[in-house]
């Protein structure tokens, strides 16, 4: 019961995922909470009123109704402690980042003085358009949070960026937030995150396909309770936003390592989630290299080793710190998680295997085992948010 007695609007607006509003107020009411369903005219075509009336046993307010509505939305935004769009569409984010409130939700929208959080639900490229993602960007520098969409099939048939954010992830969410407000409240929390770019020449690079998620997930979760983070995070689409955070790009292994010694001295906790390239060119050419001879020509790089952020911080490692690692194995997981966790002097390492259904680069979910000196704790697949948590928690039992 993590969200007990915590009063909840919901918000849902005219997507073909309102149908997934249903499965989201039951995961909060489950959870404890009180659920009051506000809806637009267009949302009330996708789902009706009186499953959710009957989801969250109270009567549901939309502005399709009439006068007899709960309709003083200024008492609504008031009485909540959270307010969740969910599913968000590009219309009303547009309406929101202007401030329009001819309906409902935007009235409530307007009037709420509790955090909010937003998941976009539509096609990828309603998504994708500059318009959408500006006032997604918008949202969020008025300090509102973003369930950020995730990639798969659309209603539509084609399939990118643009589902609705699973409801066991969005409830995640506010189980975060409300769950563990303050239990790293003063703590410094280092993060990297993200593939490094090693360059070869000003065009090319050598990469990987992290997506960075992983360990922007446990940046704002550290954020959300009440930690101070510093997140370095190399090449991502992610654009992070919170009040506690402060993001430092990077490109490359070099220039991450840079940051993150520099940081360490003053960092209570730091969680290595990066992928960073354990080699760099030897060289990087100044000009475009170009192919020399025939079909048949063949061309060999030289590489040399980049440094080892964690395994440097590990071995200036202070009494009191706190440093996580991550291994991605594809064979002997926990053997080789555990030598990494002596060898960097780590105080706990994320395994995860990609091998695993569910788990790993680009996935929304991860399957993973948290190995300390004395422990192997094992999870279910689930929604990297929730695999965020479980990380943190581990993180709070080691200072304890
Ligand atoms: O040795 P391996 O690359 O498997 O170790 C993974 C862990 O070490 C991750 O936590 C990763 O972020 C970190 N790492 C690092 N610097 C490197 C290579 C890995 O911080 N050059």
């Amino acid at each position: 019961m993590t969200l007990r007695n915590k009063k909840i609007i919901l918000a849902i607006t005219g997507s073909i995922a309102a149908y997934k509003a249903a499965l989201i107020v039951r995961g909060l009411i489950k959870a404890g909470a009180e659920v009051q369903v506000i809806m637009t005219a267009a949302a009330t075509d996708f789902i009706s009123p009186l499953t959710l009336s009957t989801l969250s046993k109270r009567p549901v307010y939309s502005s399709a109704r009439g006068e007899d509505d709960w309709n003083n939305h200024v008492e609504l935004g008031l009485w909540a402690d959270a307010m969740l769009i969910a599913p968000i569409t590009a219309n009303t984010l547009a309406k929101l980042a202007n401030g329009h409130c001819e309906d409902m939700v935007g009235a409530v929208y307007l009037s709420a003085r509790c955090p909010v959080w937003f998941a976009p639900a539509m096609d990828l490229d309603m998504w994708a358009h500059p318009a959408t993602q500006a006032n997604v960007a918008k949202l969020q520098s008025y300090g509102n949070h973003l369930i950020d969409v995730a990639d798969g099939e659309l209603a539509s048939g084609l399939s990118g960026a643009g589902r609705l954010a699973e409801p066991e992830e969005i409830i995640a969410v506010l189980e975060s937030h409300f769950g563990h407000e303050t239990d790293l409240a003063g703590k410094k929390v280092l993060v990297t995150a993200g593939p490094t770019y090693e360059a070869l020449d000003p065009v090319r690079f050598i990469g990987n396909h992290s997506s960075g998620t992983m360990g922007v997930e446990v940046a704002m979760a550290a954020a959300r309770r009440g930690a101070e983070v510093e997140l370095v995070l190399g090449p991502s689409r992610l654009k992070p936003v919170h009040p506690k955070l402060n993001v430092t790009h990077v490109i490359s292994a070099r220039e991450m390592y840079a940051v993150c010694t520099n940081r360490w001295p003053a960092t209570d906790i730091a969680v290595m989630a990066a992928a960073v390239a354990d080699y760099r060119p030897a060289t990087v050419a100044e000009e475009k290299i170009k192919k020399k001879g025939g079909a048949d020509e063949s061309f060999s790089l030289e590489l040399v080793r980049n440094p080892d952020i964690a395994a440097t911080l590990g071995a200036d490692k202070r009494k009191g710190q706190l440093l996580i690692g991550f291994a991605m194995e594809t064979e002997n997981g926990p053997a080789n998680a555990r030598r990494k966790l002596v060898d960097k002097n780590l105080d706990a390492i994320v395994l995860n295997s990609i091998r695993e259904e569910g788990a790993g680069f680009g996935e929304g979910t991860n399957k993973v085992a948290i190995i300390t000196a004395d422990r192997e704790r094992k999870y279910s697949v689930k929604p990297k948010t929730a695999v965020a948590k479980d990380i943190l928690d581990v993180v709070v039992e080691l200072q304890a």
